[in-house]
């Protein structure tokens, strides 16, 4: 499974935390950055992870930033990537289950950072139902 994961100022010191978690039961991320907490424009980041995406070179996706929905409307963009803003486990497994989510978005300001690994912990580990729920999302289109 390859996994993707960038953020802005508002998501780094989460997605440091995130990365710890990944690299232990993932297997080392694909960091798209920021490095540090200097201020960073959040679409720089979720355009090059969500190409990717789109792209097939990455199975999933993690984008941090204050409220999540700067990178969220970055994210869903692209025709291949459904991102989906979660702030809690449930959500996060359902925007798997439902949505066939392949981009999860966080955001950094409002959570904890054990809320956060909590949160990637059910996206990465729960599967797309599939039957009624990929009608649905086979009608999710770019117009
Ligand atoms: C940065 O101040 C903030 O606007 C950004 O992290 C994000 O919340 C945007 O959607």
């Amino acid at each position: 499974m390859k996994i993707g994961i960038g953020c802005d100022h508002a998501g780094f010191l989460l997605k440091e935390k995130v990365i710890g978690y990944l690299r232990v039961f993932f297997g080392e991320p694909h960091d798209y950055g920021v490095l540090n907490e200097d201020a960073a424009d959040y679409p720089d980041v979720a355009h090059p992870l969500s190409r990717d995406v789109h792209e097939g070179k990455l199975s999933f996706g993690i984008l941090i930033c204050g409220t999540g929905n700067g990178m969220a409307m970055t994210a869903n963009k692209y025709a291949g990537v459904r991102a989906a803003l979660c702030w809690n486990e449930e959500i996060a497994s359902l925007a798997r289950k439902h949505n066939n989510a392949n981009v999860l978005v966080l955001p950094g300001r409002f959570i904890s950072r054990e809320t956060g690994i909590n949160t990637v912990k059910a996206f990465l580990q729960t599967d797309f139902e599939g039957g009624r729920h990929e009608r649905r999302v086979s009608k999710i289109r770019i117009t």
